[in-house]
C-alpha cells in the first residue's frame, strides 16, 4: 500500500513533536512493507499545533487557528472530531485525579462535532449607536448535522461498552433542546441496543473529575467537546497524551476515510524549543491515522503499545512524570521508536 500523507508540522512546539512522530510512522511502515509519500493529493493529513503569541497583534481572521485550521476542518467537512481518554491502570500515576477515584484507570472517548456551533455561526463586532461595543457569535445546529455526528458517536459505543452520554445545556439552549430530541429519537429508532444519558454541559465538568470512570462515549457540540477535551486529556495524564482524529463524510482512495490527525494540545509556546514537549499525541496521532484512514489496525495496535510500554517502564516528559525524572522530546520519541 502506498501512504500519501500531508504533513503539516505547524508552529512552537509542533515541528518538535512533529519530528519524533515521523521516524515512529516510517518505522513501523518499514516494517510491514507499506510506502510513504509526502504529497498534496493526499489520503490523509497529519497535522502539528497551530497558533500562538507571534501572531496575537494579527486580525483574528489572519491568526493561525481561524486562518488554517478552521478552515481546513469545513473545507474537508471534518465533523466528527473523536479523541480518546485512556488512563491505562498501570499509569494511574501519571493522572492528577485521586488513584482511589480511578482504580480501574478511564477509557473513554469523546466524539465532538467539529464543523457546526459556535466556531462556524455568523460572526459581528459592531458600534452601536451610543458609542458601546457589540460583539456576536452565533450557535447554529441543523438536525442533519446532528444524525450525522449522533451516526459517528453510535458506531463507536457499538465498539465499546455501548454507552453515549450527550452533554448539552438543555434548560438554557435552543440548539441544545435540539440536540436532545434528535439524538434521543436517534438512538431509539436505530440502536435500541445503546444506553442513551443526557448530562448538562456544567455537571459534565464535574462528573469528569469526581467519576471520570462512568464515561464510555461522550457526545456533544463544538464548543462544550472543545472544552470537556481539554479536560478529559488532563484526567488521562496529560494533554500532552491526547491524540485527535477528525473525520468526514470523504473516502480516500484506498476507501477509508479522509482525515486530518493532531494532538489535541496546542503549540505550547512556554516550552518551544527546549525539547521539553511531549511527543506522545503527535506519535498517537498517527496511530489514529493508520486505524482510520488506511485500517492499518496492527500497525496502530503496535504503536499505542510501544508508547504504553514507554511509560510504563518510567520514561516519561515532564508532564507526566509527576514530579519524577523527566526525558526530553527527543530521547522520548527515541525511546519510543526503539520499543516499536
Ligand atoms: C482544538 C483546539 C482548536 C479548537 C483551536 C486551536 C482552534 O483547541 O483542536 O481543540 O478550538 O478546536
Ligand atoms: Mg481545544
Amino acid at each position: 500500500m502506498h501512504l500519501k500523507i500531508a504533513v503539516l508540522p505547524g508552529d512552537y512546539i509542533g515541528p518538535e513533536v512533529m519530528a519524533a512522530a515521523i521516524p515512529v510512522l516510517e518505522s513501523v511502515l518499514k516494517k510491514s512493507g507499506h510506502t510513504l509519500e509526502a504529497c498534496r493529493a493526499a489520503d490523509a493529513i497529519l497535522f502539528g499545533s497551530v497558533g500562538g503569541p507571534k501572531w496575537e497583534k494579527l486580525p483574528p481572521k489572519e491568526q493561525p487557528e481561524r486562518a488554517s485550521l478552521l478552515p481546513l476542518r469545513k473545507h474537508f467537512r471534518l465533523y466528527a472530531n473523536v479523541r480518546p481518554g485512556l488512563l491505562l491502570k498501570n499509569l494511574i500515576d501519571t493522572s492528577p485525579i485521586r488513584p482511589d477515584r480511578i482504580p480501574n484507570g478511564v477509557d473513554m472517548v469523546c466524539i465532538r462535532e467539529l464543523t457546526g456551533g459556535l466556531y462556524f455561526g455568523a460572526k459581528s463586532t459592531t458600534t452601536l449607536a451610543d458609542g458601546d461595543i457589540e460583539a456576536i457569535d452565533t450557535m447554529v445546529y441543523r438536525k442533519s448535522e446532528i444524525e450525522r455526528i449522533t451516526d459517528v458517536a453510535i458506531a463507536t459505543a457499538r465498539a465499546r461498552r455501548k454507552q453515549i452520554t450527550l452533554v448539552d445545556k438543555a434548560n438554557v439552549l435552543e440548539t441544545s433542546v435540539l440536540w436532545r430530541r434528535v439524538v434521543s429519537e436517534r438512538v431509539k429508532a436505530n440502536a435500541p441496543d445503546i444506553a442513551l444519558n443526557v448530562m448538562y454541559i456544567d455537571n459534565a465538568a464535574m462528573q469528569l473529575v469526581l467519576k471520570p470512570a462512568q464515561f464510555d462515549v461522550l457526545l456533544t457540540e463544538n464548543m462544550f467537546g472543545d472544552i470537556l477535551s481539554d479536560e478529559m486529556a488532563v484526567v488521562c495524564g496529560s494533554l500532552g497524551m491526547m491524540a485527535s482524529a477528525s473525520l468526514g463524510a470523504n473516502r480516500n482512495q484506498h476507501g477509508y476515510g479522509y482525515g486530518l490527525y493532531e494532538p489535541s494540545g496546542g503549540t505550547a509556546p512556554d516550552i518551544a524549543g527546549q525539547d521539553k514537549a511531549n511527543p506522545c499525541a503527535q506519535i498517537l496521532s498517527v496511530a489514529l491515522m493508520l486505524r482510520h484512514s488506511f485500517g492499518l489496525e496492527a500497525e496502530a495496535k503496535a504503536i499505542e503499545l510501544a508508547v504504553e510500554k514507554t511509560i510504563a517502564e518510567g520514561i516519561r516528559t515532564a508532564d507526566i512524570a509527576a514530579g519524577g525524572k523527566a526525558v526530553g522530546t527527543k530521547t522520548m520519541g527515541a525511546a519510543i521508536l526503539a520499543r516499536l
